[in-house]
């Protein structure tokens, strides 16, 4: 069943910024450019937060005009963060408050739809992944970047602290092996896919990767 409730999380959305400001500039600034790399047509981000991806649509909207940008947050604290960032960068992009488990799009209608930190939050996986899985073009593209669970010690760590980890983290999860479950699914091809010798444990590691529709 889909989880309807609506997150709210004001310290959360507050500090979140600040916390990231110094991983943003040294680790994951190659990795967002990655994700926005030759984009076309109708693109979503997927639990946009504060607007992080917010600059580099900025740029990919200036290299291609076409480009029609729409974004769901259903956090408000976080949503009002991110049309602030959208109306600071001037940026030409629809924010709605749905989450990634009802999707007010169209079947068949959205270009690339990018991921990022997200699937460790969204509560209800298969519900979002479905979601993806209607509103993406036959021929369009899933992209993502997300922390997963880890091998050996690690896991049995983040296992352990994730309960508190999550009421700190507005219901982050740092246990789910996402890679596995976008593997998995039988609706997408993989087309790429990275671990990457980012993030600093219990937050680690990172995938970075792109899926298809079959
Ligand atoms: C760690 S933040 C990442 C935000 C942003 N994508 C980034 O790269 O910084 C996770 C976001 O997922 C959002 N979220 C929570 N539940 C969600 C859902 N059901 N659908 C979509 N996004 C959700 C949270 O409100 C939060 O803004």
């Amino acid at each position: 069943m889909s989880e309807d409730k609506t997150p709210s999380h004001p310290v959360f959305a507050a500090i979140y910024d600040p916390v990231m400001e110094h991983a943003e500039d040294s680790l994951l600034r190659e990795i967002r450019e990655s994700l926005v790399e030759d984009m076309k047509g109708t693109v979503l981000d997927l639990g946009a937060g504060t607007g992080a991806m917010f600059p580099y649509f900025k740029r990919a909207t200036d290299q291609e005009l076409s480009l029609t940008l729409h974004a769901i947050e259903p956090d408000p604290h976080m949503r009002r963060r991110a049309v602030q960032k959208a109306d600071e960068l001037n940026l030409d992009i629809a924010i709605q408050p749905e989450g990634a488990q009802s999707l007010p799009y169209a079947d068949d209608s959205v270009d690339v739809i990018i991921a990022s930190l997200v699937f460790c939050t969204i509560p209800d996986v298969d519900a979002a992944l479905s979601e993806v899985a209607r509103v993406l073009k036959s021929n369009g593209e899933f992209r993502f970047l997300e922390h997963v669970q880890a091998d050996g010690w690690l896991a049995h760590v983040q296992t352990a602290v994730n309960p508190v980890w999550r009421l700190g983290a507005a219901g982050c999860n740092l246990d789910r092996d996402t890679a596995t479950t976008f593997k998995n699914d039988d609706r997408f091809d993989v087309i790429e896919l990275e671990e990457l010798s980012i993030g600093v444990p219990p937050v680690a590691p990172f995938v970075r990767g792109a899926l298809v529709p079959r």
